[in-house]
């Protein structure tokens, strides 16, 4: 089939590879020309394992391309994909003018192109508030009369850091749709992904639109939970590393996505459990549960950050100490460093004149480019440490897990660590002589 994919993001881009893979023709449009002139020139905007590599195999197979040409990528499309970002707006609410913007782009190549060249199906792929779907079909319909096409929403679950097997092997596909002709073209594009007994689920369109939002928002609230467990364990002697073993292994609990931290960031949980609540004031539903997930969670990196700032309240506060941190994106593999906690605590800190240190494998120039002068980075995570007060984790890489302590203790003026990962056990770090701060533990100290 004949693709578009409109939006070069995470989702744009990983899907339209993944298509362009099964044997699809792909064509990716951006508005943003920096990323089409990088993707044209065989680099990729974004990190994400093997994405690279597979751009580049489909690009020389001429089934994948790149470009800012509304009018080439609208006429060639079959079916076109509204892959374009929904981030939350000033009012709290998801800023759905991307995806209107993209249906008035579509309207007029229809306009434009003249019938026979129409796209068969219009597919929204960005995480939207129930109804946008059928708000994206009006607004196209409004400009060229009868919709000559279908419309369909499917949600799209990939993880940054693991999205191409993600999309390869999917938990689940769901699509939304209005009729079963068009579930048919859908079935047909999703066979390769879905015939080793990955499972899709064909439904309304409503229903699809909130299979995105109810699944983020459980997630989120898993991190909440957890991490409020982790502050009632702190307070009171406990350690939920080991509550946390102690309730996993109960099988209606298990292990999955349930670990204590700095809370979620990302392009996704923290907007998609804000359109809950926005979609709950909008439709007069009390959404008290997805109102306290947010608010821990918020709570969750101011938390943290007093840990620092009561640990420095005895040495004179934050202003002259250096700090460093490990990590940067809001998790492992990825570069993506949307509402990462690593910027809200750098922030907090910079404030209180710290100055700032850091080093992350692949997230230190959009880190840069975020906090500008305020942050120094290196390239090798050891010299971040150079005669810095102490080390904040704050991205859990695997490189950061098990690292050279005598060298570590060398390079910082004190051997203090705040770990926001719990990524060391607290009798090593108290025969290594480290005041060690976690999350949910109670910290170890070397102050006589
Ligand atoms: N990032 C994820 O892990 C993830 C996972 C699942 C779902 N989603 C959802 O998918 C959507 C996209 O997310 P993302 O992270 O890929 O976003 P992104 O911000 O990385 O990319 C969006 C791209 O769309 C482009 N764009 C905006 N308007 C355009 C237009 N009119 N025509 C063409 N291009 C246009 C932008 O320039 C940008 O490159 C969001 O709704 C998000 O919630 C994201």
């Amino acid at each position: 089939m004949q693709l578009t994919m409109v939006g070069t993001g995470y989702v744009g881009l990983v899907t339209g590879a993944c298509f362009a893979n099964t044997g699809n023709n792909v064509m990716c449009l951006d508005v943003d020309s920096s990323k089409i002139d990088m993707l044209n020139a065989g680099e990729c905007p974004i990190y994400e394992p093997g994405l690279q590599e597979l751009i580049h195999s489909n690009v020389r197979m001429e089934r994948l391309s790149f470009t800012t040409d509304k009018r080439q990528a609208y006429l060639a499309a079959q079916i076109i994909f509204i892959c374009v970002g929904t981030p939350t707006g000033a009012d709290g609410k998801p800023d759905l003018s991307y995806v209107l913007q993209a249906a008035d782009d579509i309207a007029s190549a229809i306009l434009e192109i003249g019938p026979d060249q129409r796209p068969k199906a219009v597919v929204v792929k960005s995480t939207v508030p129930v109804g946008t779907t059928f708000r994206v079909r009006d607004r196209i319909a409004k400009r060229v009369g009868d919709l000559p096409f279908y419309i369909a929403d499917n949600p799209e679950f990939l993880k940054e850091g693991a999205a191409i097997n993600d999309f390869n092997k999917p938990d689940r596909v769901v699509v939304g749709v209005e009729n079963d002709e068009v579930g048919a073209v859908m079935l047909e594009l999703y066979d390769p992904f879905v015939r080793q007994g990955h499972p899709i689920y064909v439904m309304d369109i409503a229903s699809a639109e909130m299979v995105k939002y109810a699944s983020n928002n459980f997630l989120a609230t898993k991190i909440s939970f957890i991490n409020e467990m982790a502050r009632l364990c702190e307070a009171n002697g406990a350690d939920i590393v080991r509550v946390r073993e102690g309730m996993c292994a109960d099988s209606r609990i298990g292990p999955h996505f349930l670990y204590p931290g700095l809370g979620y960031g990302g392009s996704c949980f923290p907007k998609d459990t804000l359109a809950c609540i926005a979609m709950g004031e909008s439709s007069s539903v009390d959404t008290l549960l997805s109102s306290a997930v947010h608010e821990v969670n918020q709570q969750q990196r101011r938390f943290f950050f007093d840990k620092i700032q009561d640990h420095f309240n005895t040495k004179g506060g934050l202003e002259g100490k250096t700090l460093a941190f490990w990590g940067i994106a809001f998790k492992p593999n990825t570069d993506d460093i949307r509402e990462a906690p690593a910027i809200s605590l750098m922030r907090l800190a910079s404030k209180q004149g710290a100055s700032i240190r850091a080093h992350d494998p692949v997230a230190a120039d959009n880190g840069k480019r975020e906090l500008g002068e305020a942050l120094h980075i290196f390239d090798d995570m050891y010299d971040t440490l150079e005669g810095a007060d102490a080390l904040v984790i704050c991205t859990d890489w695997d490189e950061f897990k098990s690292p050279d302590f005598g060298r570590v203790k060398r390079a910082l003026r004190s051997p203090v660590i705040f770990d926001g990962r719990n990524l060391y056990k607290r009798a090593q770090m108290r025969n290594l002589e480290i005041t060690y701060y976690s999350v949910g533990r109670q910290p170890v100290s070397t102050d006589a």
